[in-house]
């Protein structure tokens, strides 16, 4: 029987996408990439902001077409929107034959079996339930690079974000089946391992009552194979000198560090819930320079959040100039039904909101190309993504850029090299977000 699955949504998201496959390829079940000659069809869905939402609704009704269609037996909605819409959705769309939260996409294989069988299912396991041993992932990407789900949930509960009430309250995944689920990443051709998590920061403190983050870390980068060690979702307050300590000591931990900060503004962070302010995120991200001097910074900001004045919009501009992050996104702010924030006051017109996001973005855009100039002239170890041939020129990354939201590096080899080959490049020429490059010979390394 053929499965066509579709993962929506974050790489935590892809990361259960992938154990549900690795499941159910298990159960004799071919993957197909065509959506039309599946028999089951599983969407896992995403529910952060209304434009997620939106895309989610409209794949399920997508494959709801096929199945009315024809060869399609079962459709089965999974993920976040399904834990947080699981009886509009069945009730709705009644083509979706079953709907999984999402701390029970353990239970993919007996929901595929009875739905086979004609019953109609929702299964929400409580939010506090982790599944365990599912360190197998059928992965969906290149091998080379690959997520590892570090926890689940989060405890953070900002004014503004649903999540915890979709995803629960903060779980770590213990060390040994993380270590264990690296290792056999890595037999499967991993060299790039990226950590994630909502917070990847606090990792360890519900197990074993403190972060347990650079112990982790330091673990990881005992495993032949991998070479670079990511980590994504650092909350700056929580970002420590022993975690900052053990980046600069392990050769494999790639010196980028990405911190959602939201906003910079005092008053705006404390009605966001953020558990910092302005004066501490200044003096954790010197600190962070001060200890590894190469690190590339990415952050995350929210425009418009209600309440946001034209003055706090001005003082967040200052604050991204004067950090210089290296790589930046910035989300107009979208009210979420359910969370705190959407019941404040002052909300900011819509078109304010994307006008002040262009800004962030325009003054971030001059920031990246000016930074990209300084690096012509040097070396760098690139992992390599890919090949044009129409221009005979190969893609990569740099330590600098995280695959698909920062930026690349282009450069001739004059040999062949394979995606996931590590190789020395010289940049030569900045170009907007990219860089241009000439691969090194060994002896000029
Ligand atoms: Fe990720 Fe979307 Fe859920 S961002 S955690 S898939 S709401």
């Amino acid at each position: 029987m053929k499965l066509f699955f579709v993962s929506l949504g974050c790489d935590k998201n892809l990361v259960d996408s992938e154990k549900m496959l690795a499941l159910l390829s298990r159960h004799s079940l071919e993957i197909t990439e065509d959506e039309r000659e599946a028999e089951i069809i599983i969407v896992n869905t995403c529910s952060f902001i209304q434009d997620a939402k939106q895309e989610s609704i409209e794949t399920i009704l997508e494959m709801a077409q096929l199945k009315k269609e024809g060869k399609c037996r079962v459709l089965i909605a999974t993920g976040c929107l399904a834990q947080r819409y699981a009886g509009e959705l069945q009730k709705e769309i009644p083509e979706v034959d079953a709907v999984v939260g999402t701390s029970a996409y353990d239970e993919i294989v007996s929901v595929v079996e009875s739905s086979l069988l004609g019953e109609k299912k929702c299964v929400l396991k409580s939010l506090d339930y982790l599944p365990d041993g599912l360190t197998d992932r059928l992965q969906t990407s290149a091998a080379y690079t690959s997520y590892l789900k570090i926890a689940e949930g989060c405890n953070k509960n900002c004014t503004y974000c649903i999540i915890p009430s979709l995803r629960g309250k903060y779980r770590s995944v213990p060390m040994e089946e993380l270590l264990s689920e690296a290792e056999t990443l890595a037999l499967n051709g991993a060299k790039e391992l990226i950590l994630v998590a909502q917070e990847t920061t606090v990792y360890g403190i519900d197990l074993y009552g403190e972060k347990r983050l650079p112990e982790l870390l330091q673990k990881l980068c005992r495993i032949d194979g991998i070479e670079w060690i990511r980590l994504l979702y650092c909350y700056p307050e929580e970002i420590t000198d022993k975690l900052l300590s053990v980046m600069k000591q392990e050769k494999k931990i790639c010196h980028y560090l990405d911190l959602p900060i939201q906003h910079c503004n005092d008053e705006i962070l404390r009605r966001m819930g953020r558990r910092t302010n302005k004066a501490d995120l200044i003096e954790k991200i010197e600190t962070i320079r001060r200890v590894l001097p190469d690190a590339a910074l990415r952050t995350t900001l929210i425009s418009g959040f209600p309440g946001e004045t034209q003055k706090d919009h001005e003082e967040c501009m200052e604050f991204v100039s004067r950090i210089s992050f290296d790589r930046l996104g910035v989300f107009p702010y979208s009210p979420e039904e359910g969370t705190p924030a959407a019941e404040y006051g002052n909300p900011v017109p819509e078109k304010i909101k994307r006008q002040w996001a262009d800004e962030i973005m325009e003054a971030e855009q001059e920031i990246i190309f000016r930074q990209n100039e300084t690096m012509t002239g040097k070396k760098f170890q690139v992992i390599v993504d890919g090949y044009l041939p129409d221009e005979d020129i190969y893609v990569g990354r740099t330590y600098r850029d995280t695959p698909d939201i920062d930026g690349c590096v282009f450069f001739q080899a004059g040999y062949e090299i394979l995606s996931g080959d590590f190789v020395t490049v010289m940049v030569t020429e900045a170009r907007g977000y990219d860089l241009i490059g000439e691969i090194c010979n060994e002896e000029e390394m």
